[in-house]
């Protein structure tokens, strides 16, 4: 293998920098990016990890290089007991024909009948608040974004199992966290708190994606759900899929549609409350092109400030703030060896504050994503949904929700945070604030409780 050894911190002589990085992920892979460079190295117990920094380099591993930096066979072991067999941990031939049968359903045609109930969600929700009460707002976009997953998914109102589905995904999320963090992974069998607590998980979940795919089978003629259009979808043999795979898809888009999601939307509440000036333009914009009707698909192509304004907030805090790929033979990477088998991070976040990609990191500043500022970025610098054939499935989904969700509620609402709050962010599978974040519910006309009220 040709290519210098990258440089890293040394860290302690047992453990590496294993603490370090599991105890403030975030500061630490900031430090390791700028005293080390573009292709870094440290040592999380007895491996040694890569981080890349540079967008060409992100680029090269992303497209160049896609087939040998795979998904890290770590996550396939975790995700694998509950998502199955699905697009997030299938590889080579396997995933080709699994994202090909389920491309159509994220066609511009079906976001259009996904975007109605989008808006229909959020004015539900928005309708059911009172001026001047304290809501937790995480809370609010985690079952928002899960009902329009649902009804988009399954055309399922789970309205009574959004708090039953969301605790077990939080549950799976923190063990999963907590697998990670173990130098040896605990065996499945092993009658451990964890492992009960995800067993106990995974079978409420299964059991409610269970009971809506037997509600909809047989029943999915002239329906636009996409849990009918995968029970039609045919490979290019004229196959379909098993009833497990659609279950395994099922799972799978009900796990990444929505938390992420959900991250992103409470983060972008947090830098529009501080940042009235952004925050009195895009109300500007929406005014005077959607006034007090509801929002429509059709009107996002004359929004184009909301659309630099989801894009910055995507950058300024990106809701996955890293992501593992694992090269299945020894690579280089600007001219660093990359050896077979490591675990390579790339990180949103880290590329994300670089100022040598985005000037004044720290500044929110949407004006970046005029079309000449796109222009001038370099490929691999925005990468909140990955990138290349490995691209996040529900890119368009989630950008057309951000921008539905935050324009319905800017039209009705000035998003405000208590100004003496700080929120801590926890970097897990995707990034959230500790504990929620507090929003306090102040209409700009009166809402409709108000309204009956008087
Ligand atoms: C703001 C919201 C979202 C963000 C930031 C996001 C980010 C990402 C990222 C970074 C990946 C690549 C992960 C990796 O390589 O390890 C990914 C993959 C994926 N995402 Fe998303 N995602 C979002 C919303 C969604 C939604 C709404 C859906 C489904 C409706 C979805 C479905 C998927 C799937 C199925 C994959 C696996 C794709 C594959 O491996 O081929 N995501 N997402």
């Amino acid at each position: 293998m040709v290519g210098i050894k990258a440089p890293g911190p040394r860290g302690d002589t047992l453990l590496g920098s294993t603490l370090d990085f599991k105890d403030s992920p975030l500061e630490f892979c900031t430090y390791v990016s700028r005293a080390y460079g573009d292709v870094a190295r440290f040592r999380v117990g007895p491996t040694d990890w890569y981080l890349l920094t540079h967008p060409d380099h992100v680029w090269d591993v992303m497209t160049t290089q896609a087939d040998v930096f795979l998904k890290p066979r770590i996550a396939h072991r975790l995700w694998r007991e509950f998502l199955g067999h699905g697009l997030l941990t299938s590889e080579g031939t396997e995933w080709r024909r699994q994202n090909t049968m389920m491309k159509p359903t994220m066609h511009r045609t079906n976001l259009d009948g996904y975007a109605d109930v989008m808006v229909a969600y959020t004015h539900r929700m928005v309708d059911a608040w009172s001026d001047g009460e304290r809501r937790n707002i995480h809370r609010d976009m985690t079952g928002l974004t899960l009902q329009i997953v649902a009804k988009t998914l399954f055309d399922a109102d789970v309205a009574g199992d959004a708090k039953t589905v969301g605790d077990a995904m939080e549950v799976l999320q923190q063990v999963m966290v907590e697998h990670i963090h173990l130098p040896i992974p605990l065996p499945s069998w092993w009658p451990s708190e964890g492992n009960r607590k995800k067993l106990e998980a995974v079978h409420t979940i299964r059991s409610i994606v269970g009971r809506l795919i037997e509600e909809r089978r047989g029943n999915t003629e002239g329906r636009t759900d996409l849990l009918s259009m995968l029970m039609d979808a045919r490979d290019m043999d004229g196959g379909a899929m098993s009833d497990q795979e659609v279950y395994d898809q099922a799972v799978t888009l009900f796990f990444a549609g929505h938390e992420t999601t959900a991250n992103g939307l409470t983060w972008a509440w947090y830098a529009l409350a501080r940042h009235p000036e952004v925050l009195a333009k895009l109300q500007a914009e929406l005014d005077a092109v959607v006034g007090d009707r509801p929002l429509r698909m059709s009107d996002l192509k004359d929004l184009p400030y909301l659309d630099m304004v989801v894009h910055e907030c995507l950058r300024y805090l990106p809701p996955v703030w890293v992501y593992i790929k694992e090269p299945t033979q020894d690579a280089v990477v600007g001219g660093y060896r990359v050896p077979k088998g490591v675990p390579v991070l790339i990180s949103p976040w880290v590329t994300h504050h670089d100022p040598r990609f985005w000037p004044e990191p720290d500044r929110f500043l949407p004006e970046r994503f005029t079309r000449e500022g796109r222009m001038a970025q370099l490929r691999g610098a925005w990468i909140p949904f990955s990138g290349g054939a490995r691209v996040c499935f529900g890119k368009s989904f989630a950008l057309t929700e951000l921008r539905l969700i935050i324009g319905s509620m800017c039209q009705r609402l000035d998003p405000t945070v208590p100004a003496d709050h700080w929120p801590t962010k926890v970097a897990e599978l995707s990034m959230h604030p500790r504990g929620g974040m507090p929003f306090d519910v102040v209409f700009r006309k009166p809402s409709p409780q108000t309204a009956v009220a008087k």
